[in-house]
C-alpha cells in the first residue's frame, strides 16, 4: 500500500519521519509543490487550486490514503478534498487543544507559532474559540521562517537571531507552551530548545496526525505489506530539490526528532 503525503514543500517531511517510524510496513509517496511554495503568503483561493492540481497528479500515481503535510493547506481544503477523492484523508490541526489541556495547571499561557495564512483562516479561530475558554493562546506569524527552512538554513546563530528578534515583544516568563503549528516548524525545535526557557514545552502535532492516520488505515483494511519506502516528487519536476528533499529527511531524522514533546 502506498500513503500519499503532500505538503507545498519540504515541511511534511517532519511528518513523514513520524509516519517511518510507526508505520514501517508502508510505502510512501511524497509530494512537495515546488511551482508554489510557500503557500502561507498566497491567497486561500490561489492556494485551493494548487492542493487540488498537486493531488490530482498524486492520485493519478496510485495513493491508498492521503496525509495532507501542511497545515496551510489542511485550513484551506482537507474537508473538500475528502468531499471529492474516496480515500481515507488526514490532515494537520495546531496541537493547541492538548496544549491548553497540558498548561492548566501551571497558569501560563500558551504561543502558537504558524504562518499568516493559516492564522488568518477561520479554521483557526474556530479551534482557538472551541478550546481556549481562558483567553490563554496567543498566535505568532512567522513569515519568514518556511523560505528560511526551504533553503536549509539551519545555522543556528542565524536562525536564533531570527526567533530572538520573533519574541522580542513577549515575555517568555509568561508561557508553558509554544505549539509549532506549520509542519516545517518542528525543523527548528533543537535550536528552539536549546535558546528558550527549560520550562517552556515545545510541542507539533505530527505523533497525533500519524495516530489518526494509524486508526483510519486499520479501519480502512489498508494492511502494510511494504518497507518504508520513500518515492519523492515536487510539482516542478526538478530533480535538484529530489535530492534536497533526502537530504532534509536525513538531517530531520537524525539532528531534530525528539518524540517524546511530539502530541
Ligand atoms: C507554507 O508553504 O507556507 C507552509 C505551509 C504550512 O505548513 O502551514
Amino acid at each position: 500500500m502506498t500513503i500519499g503525503f503532500f505538503d507545498s514543500g519540504i515541511g511534511g517531511l517532519s511528518v513523514l519521519a513520524e509516519s517511518l517510524r510507526r508505520l514501517p510496513d508502508q510505502d510512501y509517496l511524497y509530494m512537495a509543490d515546488t511551482l508554489h511554495v510557500p503557500y502561507g503568503s498566497k491567497t486561500k483561493d490561489e492556494v485551493r487550486g494548487y492542493i487540488f492540481e498537486a493531488v490530482d497528479r498524486m492520485m493519478q500515481q496510485g495513493i491508498d490514503a492521503l496525509v495532507v503535510a501542511c497545515n496551510t493547506a489542511t485550513s484551506i481544503a482537507v474537508e473538500e478534498l475528502r468531499s471529492v477523492y474516496d480515500l481515507p484523508i488526514v490532515g494537520m490541526e495546531p496541537a493547541v487543544k492538548p496544549a491548553v489541556e497540558m498548561n492548566r495547571a501551571t497558569g501560563k499561557r500558551v504561543l502558537v507559532l504558524a504562518t499568516q495564512l493559516t492564522l488568518q483562516l477561520p479554521r483557526y479561530y474556530a479551534l482557538v474559540s472551541r478550546v481556549d475558554e481562558g483567553g490563554i493562546v496567543d498566535s505568532l506569524p512567522l513569515p519568514e521562517l518556511v523560505r528560511y527552512c526551504e533553503s536549509l538554513q539551519f545555522d543556528p546563530q542565524v536562525m536564533e537571531a531570527y526567533f530572538r528578534s520573533k519574541f522580542e515583544p513577549y515575555n517568555l516568563d509568561d508561557y508553558g507552551i509554544i505549539v509549532l503549528g506549520c509542519t516545517h516548524y518542528p525543523f527548528y525545535r533543537n535550536i528552539l530548545r536549546r535558546m528558550l526557557p527549560s520550562h517552556i514545552e515545545i510541542v507539533d502535532g505530527n505523533a497525533g496526525t500519524v495516530r489518526r492516520l494509524s486508526a483510519l488505515l486499520n479501519r480502512f483494511g489498508i494492511v502494510g505489506h511494504g518497507s518504508g519506502q520513500v518515492r519523492f516528487m515536487c510539482t516542478g519536476n526538478e530533480p535538484a530539490y529530489i535530492d534536497k528533499m533526502q537530504t532534509a529527511l536525513s538531517y530531520y531524522e537524525t539532528n531534530v526528532a525528539q518524540r517524546e514533546e511530539s502530541i
